[in-house]
């Protein structure tokens, strides 16, 4: 395994984020959904590093089975229960790959009308980033293939707990 980012610059990349979601939703108390699994380390240091006003809540989805390959279909596990409709929604989500699973996500909350909709990624892919760079509003760091664990990033349920991002290597 191979350390790409540490505890310590991922501190601050969150702390960067943070600063730019407090002026943009200044006033607005918005509602920052995490995607579950991988989201729960990163939103929970989001919101304590934003540090106003704002409302929680998770959305379960699954893209992957026990392995390092996608599924290729996103499968909505659990949704959210707050009513979003006239909100301000950010999506929070650790790793965006191909865009598949944001984009479904998109879809799926844009159709209870929220006042606005924008995502928050931790990591996307520079693939992905080169053929829609509008991909993500907000983004930590665009990251080279190969598979991310750490800071609550998985693979196969293990590696979730490192509190720094690790990249696997092959094999
Ligand atoms: P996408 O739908 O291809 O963009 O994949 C997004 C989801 O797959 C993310 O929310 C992650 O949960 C998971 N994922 C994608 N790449 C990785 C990775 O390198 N490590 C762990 N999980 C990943
Ligand atoms: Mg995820």
């Amino acid at each position: 395994m191979k350390r790409i980012l540490s505890s310590r610059q991922v501190r601050n990349t969150v702390q960067r984020l943070a600063a730019r979601i407090r002026v943009d939703y200044a006033d607005k108390r918005p509602v920052l959904v995490g995607v579950l699994k991988g989201a729960f380390v990163f939103l929970a240091d989001l919101v304590r590093e934003v540090n106003r006003p704002l409302e929680v809540d998770f959305i379960t989805v699954s893209s992957y089975g026990p392995g390092r390959a996608s599924s290729g279909n996103v499968q909505f596990v659990r949704d959210i229960t707050t009513d979003i409709t006239g909100r301000h929604v950010l999506l929070v989500d650790d790793i965006a790959d191909s865009g598949l699973t944001l984009h479904e996500l998109r879809r799926h909350l844009m159709r209870r009308s929220p006042a606005s909709l924008r995502v928050c990624a931790l990591l996307a892919r520079r693939s992905l980033l080169a053929d829609e760079p509008d991909a993500v509003d907000y983004l930590g760091h665009s990251v080279p293939d190969g598979f991310v664990v750490g800071y609550g990033i998985d693979c196969g349920e293990d590696y979730r707990y490192l509190p720094d991002i690790w990249v696997l290597e092959d094999g």
